[in-house]
């Protein structure tokens, strides 16, 4: 065990764990942030994503050792303009269904909108392509970033 300071959602935190401990583990159960949700394990669905530094990682398959040091962001801290707009398009579409998986996907969609604030369908789906929604809500997905975004649905998809 090693204490490892993490800068999450803008607040320091001082965490106790083994290096190898995934930071979904250290966010939910640590630091109590339960919005960043478990599905695989593996990196293979999405549902846990978070931001290191504004990228979406996998939180399931990063490190608290990795993380050290880096900003953290949850679905708690999405604070920034295309998070904000994001979640009121989400709110619009009313895209979720379950649930389950949307924090995950505002995660990824909000960090693509930082990067390429006028993204096509094919950025959209290139971007949130390792997100999976057991619902099957990706048509609502992929119109609520067009309305964040400003951008008109370019196929009936
Ligand atoms: S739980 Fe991390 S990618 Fe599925
Ligand atoms: S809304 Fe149910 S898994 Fe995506």
């Amino acid at each position: 065990m090693s204490a490892y300071v993490l800068i999450v959602n803008g607040h320091r935190q001082t965490v106790d764990a083994s290096a190898d401990t995934p930071l979904l583990w250290v966010v939910r159960d640590n630091l109590n942030l339960t919005g960043t949700k478990f599905g695989c394990g593996m990196g293979l669905c999405g549902a846990c994503t978070v931001h290191l530094d504004g990228t979406p990682v996998r939180s399931c398959s990063t490190t608290i050792a990795e993380a050290a040091g880096k900003r953290i962001t949850t679905i708690e801290g999405l604070a920034t303009d295309a998070g904000r707009r994001l979640q009121d398009a989400w709110i619009a579409e009313e895209v979720p269904q379950c649930g389950y998986c949307q924090s995950g996907q505002l995660m990824s969609a909000a960090a693509l909108l930082t990067k390429n604030p006028k993204p096509t369908d094919a950025d959209i789906d290139q971007a949130m392509s390792g997100n999976i929604c057991r619902c099957g809500t990706y048509q609502r997905i992929r119109h609520a970033i067009h309305r964040a975004a400003g951008t008109e649905v370019t196929d009936a998809r």
